[in-house]
């Protein structure tokens, strides 16, 4: 199991601190929000580039964006590794994999808590990773939907039944019991902010993430 801490509950004043007490983790999971695909803004590419030079670990883009295409370069630019976009913002979904791709970064798919398991069937073959939100998304510190975990495990089914290789992301939610819950699902990260961000002791909420 990876973790992926969300800094959208980072104290952003002091971002650069912040990353240092999740290095243990292996990804940095950084959420873009533009107001219209959620309710809610969030940081630019800009300060996606900032963060760059203060993290070894993999930058984990997560595009809410109703025109995501729009801003790959921007993000990949400033350092992305993964772009992640919304199968619901976007209608030529193989040829957003197929730039990203080409670009050189991994393309990762997500889906709204409404939007079923099966829209994502004609693109598991080609992509790296899919995230599935167990929360609305647009905001931090909200409640895991347990309705998230038969998705995850039809997710871990088609895998492993049609050998594809995608990462299973969970976002939204996760605390150490849900955690587990997400881990017997089948999921390989998790995503999480305010149960890392919310203690002192960081390190330690990884590791319960983790374990
Ligand atoms: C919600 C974001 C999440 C968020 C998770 O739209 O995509 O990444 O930071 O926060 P927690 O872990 O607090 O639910
Ligand atoms: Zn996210």
């Amino acid at each position: 199991m990876r973790v992926a801490p969300s800094i959208l509950s980072a104290d952003f004043s002091r971002l650069k601190e912040e990353i240092d007490t999740v290095k243990a983790a292996e990804w940095l999971h950084i959420d873009i929000m533009d107001g219209h695909f959620v309710p809610n803004l969030t940081i630019g590419p800009a300060v996606v580039k900032a963060m760059r030079p203060h993290s070894k670990q993999i930058f984990d883009t997560h595009l809410m964006l109703a025109n995501p295409e729009a801003y790959f370069d921007a993000f990949i630019d400033a350092g992305s590794d993964h772009i992640t976009f919304h199968i619901e913002a976007v209608d030529d979904v193989f040829r957003a994999i197929d730039t990203l791709h080409g670009k050189g970064v991994k393309a990762g798919l997500s889906l709204k808590p409404k939007t079923p398991v099966a829209d994502l069937h004609p693109y598991l073959a080609k992509i790296d990773l899919v995230l599935v939100m167990s929360v609305e998304p647009g905001f931090g510190g909200q409640s895991f939907m347990h309705e998230s975990l038969p998705k995850i495990r039809e997710l871990k089914e088609w895998k492993e039944k049609r050998g594809y290789d995608y990462d299973i992301v969970v976002d939204g939610g996760i605390n150490k019991e849900t955690a587990r819950l997400c881990k017997e699902a089948g999921a390989d990260v998790l995503v999480a902010g305010s149960f890392i961000f919310r203690s002192k002791n960081r390190e330690s909420r990884i590791t319960e993430v983790r374990s």
